[in-house]
């Protein structure tokens, strides 16, 4: 159960956090926010295990991955957590641009956190792609081949940058993108990621140095397409309008 006292632990985390600190007086009725947290502050999220041994990957580095998922993403689940419990103690004498800080950090991280889990779980496959979505692909590109050409390269124009590739979803029309996702941030409204690409030099700097077309590639042929698939059958019938 998280407390007040934990949150005033939780925003001596920087200097917004500190900037925060001193804006609000500790005299009762600071926040209107009352022991326990609601979840909307609690800031439990969990960090999810990877779900294969990284030494298992083809062609990508064990170190790199290990790190890439306890050090990366890790660290953005307990960032989001402090962060939801830090806009626990926020009140109505709380600078906008404080508030307005927070908040687009706030969707950047839980965007990060999504992404990667997205990214790890749909990695530890064959690379081949097989069932109902690779139908989808053919329908909606003409074929997997035109389909990955443009995939790897909406990957490679992110190089040197960052950012994400993400095969979507439409939950509007059913239909299928690839979508370059800046900063975690830019996501296809009503868009369900179906396969994601990590283009953030973490994810293959250290491996790959600048050849992103090596790292692309080695992703394409880890790529779990059993969990593509099921993605897809779980929103295959959603067309929202
Ligand atoms: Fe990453």
């Amino acid at each position: 159960m998280v407390t007040r006292r934990d949150i005033m632990k939780a925003i001596t985390l920087g200097t917004v956090g500190a900037a925060i600190a001193e804006s609000v007086p500790e005299v009762s009725g600071w926040t209107t926010i009352q022991d326990p947290l609601p979840p909307a502050y609690a800031g439990t999220r969990k960090v999810k295990d990877l779900p294969y041994a990284p030494s298992k990957l083809k062609g990508l580095d064990e170190v790199m991955m290990t790190n890439h998922h306890a050090k990366n993403y890790t660290g953005t689940v307990g960032a989001v957590n402090k962060l939801e419990q830090t806009l626990a103690t926020l009140n109505k004498d709380t600078p906008p641009f404080v508030r307005a800080g927070l908040k687009r950090r706030q969707i950047i991280m839980m965007n990060s956190v999504i992404l990667h889990e997205h990214y790890f779980d749909n990695l530890g496959g064959d690379g081949k792609p097989a069932g109902k979505v690779s139908d989808a692909i053919k329908a909606a590109w003409g074929s997997v081949e035109n389909w990955e050409t443009e995939f790897r390269g909406t990957g490679a124009s992110l190089a040197g940058g960052s950012g994400w590739v993400v095969l979507t979803y439409s939950l509007v029309d059913g239909s299928l993108h690839n979508i370059a996702q800046d900063d975690h941030s830019v996501n296809y409204a009503l868009g369900r990621p179906l396969l994601a690409m990590d283009m953030y030099e973490h994810a293959y700097q250290r491996q790959f140095g600048p050849v992103v077309a090596d790292y692309i590639k080695a992703f394409m042929e880890n790529v779990n397409w059993d969990v593509v698939n099921k993605r897809l059958e779980q929103v295959a019938s959603i067309k929202l309008g």
